[in-house]
């Protein structure tokens, strides 16, 4: 892209356009059913895309199992028995409140028209007469097995969480788990949103990272504010832009039917402060209508002292496609740079935690020729596997580092005829552009290394 390209206000910034082109652009993402005319509130993940989404959530679930003793994975069905969603309110109260314009069919949420609109009653895109405000459930409902009856109605479920509290007794019995101790899932989760705008921020079909953490009531505020400072030291270790972050209490109107206290860390992306994740105390709401529902006693006995209580539960609650949409849009960057030899002095560069970039490193031969792309193909064999790898011999060197710029690739090695006289390599970094020469034989340790080590700069 060359400088005369980018108004001037979104010159060098993300915006929502250029991230959702680029994205489709270099197949991070594209639009579900798109030879149909697309599939609103669903999107499709590409090869980068799946790479990302894969690693966003191996970084997590390493945080949150791996590194913790006292939390272990779970990975339960998406179909639940209907009495599941009585019992965790959603029936009830997982509702949006919908208005519909009868002249033009439009429907809106209520709470997201202006206020004179809703209290006129009047259409805020043609004029036209709007319905009574009424609840619209927010749960995708089909029916299970042949017959169309009330008694066979299923949910897509709506949260991960559900799958853990049904199988929190089982998870106590089978790994003996004592309290405090938390259980994490990652899966699809399903919502018939009206509003699905700004790319795949808010979706029907998503993917969400969520821990729950059962701890003994009294002490729940304690590890309320615990868990706060951990999930804020996550996005910090990923290499995030702290001051896009920030905390946002919920207020009583807000607050979900089971929370107690509920913060949401927000990030903010090119169309302002927006919700990323979610820390909520849930309370003993959740074991307790389970309990009641179930007719299951779910109450944790403390083997030592004897004592028995329905566990409190402090939830962790992330999107994990609203992270990576969130990652896209912060590691996005355009910079100046006096390159020569290329055609433009402007590089797109995705500076993405190499822990989580879709391609590792990339291996350039200077020329097919002479040997070098052979080499080249045998280095970029002895690297996978220790590392997620590209392999590009078509067209200029300076073009070639561009491309995996773009798709956000921390290392490239680029192999030329010094390397056939004596085993080295160039060694590139994508962020500073700096180039050193290094042993082929060295290559694993230096880029295992740089990755344990490495720290945002820009
Ligand atoms: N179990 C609690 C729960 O589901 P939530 O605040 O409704 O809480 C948690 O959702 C996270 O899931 C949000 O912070 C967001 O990252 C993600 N999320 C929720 N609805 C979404 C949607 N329609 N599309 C994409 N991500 C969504």
């Amino acid at each position: 892209m060359s400088d005369n390209n980018m108004n001037e206000t979104s010159a060098g910034k993300a915006t929502m356009e250029k991230i959702t082109s680029l994205a489709k652009r270099r197949g991070f993402v594209f639009q579900s059913s798109e030879i149909y005319g697309g599939q609103s509130g669903a999107w499709d993940y590409g090869p980068l895309g799946i790479e990302l989404k894969n690693r966003i959530a191996g970084f997590w679930w390493k945080e949150m199992t791996q590194l913790h003793d006292d939390i272990v994975g779970l990975d339960a069905a998406i179909l639940m028995h209907p009495r599941v969603w009585e019992a965790s309110g959603h029936v009830e109260n997982f509702t949006d409140p919908l208005v519909d314009c009868k002249k033009c069919k439009s429907r809106f949420r209520a709470d997201q028209i202006p206020p004179e609109n809703l209290a006129a009653k009047k259409c805020p895109d043609c004029g036209g007469e709007l319905t009574d405000t009424r609840k619209f459930n927010l749960m995708f409902q089909t029916h299970i097995g042949a017959v169309e009856e009330e008694a066979n109605v299923i949910y897509l479920r709506p949260e991960t969480a559900q799958g853990i509290y049904v199988n929190y007794k089982n998870i106590v019995q089978s790994n003996r788990m004592k309290i405090p101790f938390g259980i994490a899932q990652i899966g699809k989760a399903f919502r018939n949103e009206i509003v699905t705008k700004n790319f795949i921020f808010r979706t029907c079909e998503f993917e969400q990272m969520e821990m729950q953490y059962f701890v003994k009531p009294g002490t729940d505020v304690e590890w309320f504010n615990e868990w706060k400072k951990r999930r804020w030291a996550y996005y910090e270790k990923l290499g995030v832009k702290m001051d896009h972050l920030r905390w946002h209490q919920h207020g009583p109107d807000e607050l979900a039917h089971y929370a107690k206290d509920a913060y949401d860390i927000e990030y903010l992306f090119p169309m302002g402060w927006k919700e990323l994740e979610g820390v909520h105390n849930r309370s003993d709401y959740d074991l307790s209508r389970h309990s009641q529902f179930s007719g299951k006693d779910l109450q944790y006995i403390d083997q030592e002292t004897n004592e028995r209580y329905i566990p409190f539960i402090v939830e962790t609650s992330a999107g994990l496609t609203r992270n990576l949409l969130m990652l896209l849009c912060d590691a996005y960057d355009e910079e100046q740079v006096a390159d020569k030899g290329n055609d433009d002095d402007i590089r797109t560069v995705l500076r993405f935690h190499p822990a989580i970039a879709p391609v590792t490193v990339a291996v350039l031969p200077l020329m097919k020729k002479d040997g070098l792309a052979e080499m080249a193909s045998d280095i970029r064999k002895e690297l996978k596997e220790d590392f997620a790898t590209d392999y590009d011999q078509s067209g200029a060197i300076g073009r070639r580092y561009r491309r995996q710029d773009e798709a956000g690739t921390p290392f490239c090695v680029t192999v030329d005829y010094e390397s056939k006289e004596n085993n080295t390599v160039t060694l590139r970094f994508r962020d500073s552009m700096e180039q050193i020469r290094i042993n082929r034989a060295e290559l694993t340790e230096r880029l295992r290394k740089e990755i344990r080590e490495y720290k945002r700069v820009k």
